[in-house]
C-alpha cells in the first residue's frame, strides 16, 4: 500500500474552530481533514482560510456527496471539479463513506445504508474502480453507523470486504462506527474489527455518540468520547501491523476546546503505547 503521506493524529477542520486551528501553537493537530464540499470553489476570506489551513497543515479530505450506492450514474460534474480542487491543493488522502445520499433528484443531509447485497457489491465496486481510475488515486472507503439494514442478503462485514477487495480500495476505519453498529445491532465489535481486512486500513476515524434510548445509540460526533470506545480502538490500534493516521472527528458542540484537546491527547497517548518507530522510520507493532 502506498503511503498517504499523512501520520499521527489530526482533528476535523470546521469553520467555527477555524481561528483556534490556525493559531494553535503547542501539540498541535498532525493533520486536518475536511469535507472537499464545503471549500471548493470558493473565495474571498472563506479561500484565504483555505490557504492558511493549507500552508499550516498537512490535509486529508472527507467527502460527503459522491453518494457511492445511489442507483444514478455518478455526478462527472463534481468529480471533474473534485479532481480540479486535488490539483490545486495537495490533500494526502481522500475518503468517502460506503452508503447513499442522493436519488433521483433528492439529496439527502443523511448518509443511508446499501443494502447488503451481491447487486449492490457489484454496482458500488463498478463505481470506486470508476472514481480511482478518473481521479488517480486509491480512496478510502469508511464503513457507515446505520440503525437499520435495508434487504440484506449477508451481514455487513460480508458485504464490507467484498467491496473492499473487489474494488481494490482502502478502509477508513471508523471505530466509534463499529461500536455503535455493534451495539445497535447486537453483535461483537472486536469480532467483527478482527475479521476485517485489515492490511487494508489506511486511516481510522474516533468520535463521540450519544445513548438516546437504553437500546439505541446514535452516531453524533457532538459527545466526548467514552471509555469503552477508546477501549476498542486501543485493542484495534494492536491489531494493525502499521501505523496509519487516525482522525478526531467533532462536528459541533465546540464550546469546551479544552476537551478537544483533551481527547487528542488521549488518542496519542494509546496510538504512542502501541507502536513504536524503528531505526528505518517504518511504524511497527510492539
Ligand atoms: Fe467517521
Amino acid at each position: 500500500m502506498k503511503e498517504s503521506g499523512i501520520s499521527g493524529v489530526g482533528l476535523g477542520f470546521r469553520r467555527e474552530i477555524a481561528q483556534s486551528i490556525l493559531t494553535w501553537q503547542h501539540e498541535r493537530p498532525s493533520f486536518v481533514e475536511f469535507a472537499p464540499e464545503n471549500w471548493m470553489g470558493i473565495g474571498g476570506a472563506s479561500r484565504q482560510v483555505l490557504d492558511r489551513v493549507v500552508e499550516n497543515y498537512p490535509i486529508a479530505c472527507h467527502g460527503l456527496s459522491l453518494s457511492l450506492g445511489s442507483p444514478e450514474p455518478l455526478d462527472w460534474v463534481f468529480l471533474r471539479a473534485l479532481k480540479r480542487f486535488f490539483q490545486e491543493i495537495p490533500v494526502r488522502l481522500y475518503s468517502e463513506h460506503l452508503s447513499y445520499c442522493k436519488c433521483d433528484n433528492a439529496h439527502l443531509y443523511d448518509l443511508l445504508p446499501i443494502p447488503f447485497c451481491e447487486e449492490a457489491i457489484k454496482h458500488v465496486v463498478e463505481r470506486i474502480r470508476q472514481v480511482q481510475d478518473f481521479l488517480g488515486r486509491q480512496i478510502a472507503i469508511e464503513n457507515v453507523s446505520y440503525y437499520c439494514a435495508m434487504q440484506s442478503e449477508m451481514d455487513e462485514l460480508s458485504f464490507l470486504t467484498a467491496v473492499l477487495e473487489e474494488s481494490d480500495c482502502l478502509l477508513l476505519l471508523d471505530v466509534n462506527n463499529v461500536y455503535v453498529n455493534a451495539f445497535n445491532h447486537g453483535y461483537d465489535a472486536k469480532g467483527f474489527i478482527e475479521k476485517l481486512p485489515l492490511d487494508r486500513v489506511a486511516y481510522m476515524h474516533m468520535a463521540g455518540h450519544e445513548q438516546r434510548f437504553e437500546d439505541l445509540i446514535i452516531d453524533t460526533h457532538g459527545d466526548p468520547i467514552i471509555d469503552p470506545v477508546y477501549a476498542l480502538f486501543e485493542w484495534t490500534v494492536g491489531k494493525l501491523s502499521r501505523k496509519v493516521p487516525v482522525l478526531l472527528e467533532r462536528d459541533f458542540n465546540f464550546d469546551n476546546f479544552s476537551q478537544i484537546q483533551e481527547e487528542l491527547s488521549a488518542l496519542r497517548k494509546i496510538v504512542d503505547k502501541q507502536w513504536v518507530r524503528d531505526e528505518q522510520s517504518v511504524y511497527i507493532c510492539c
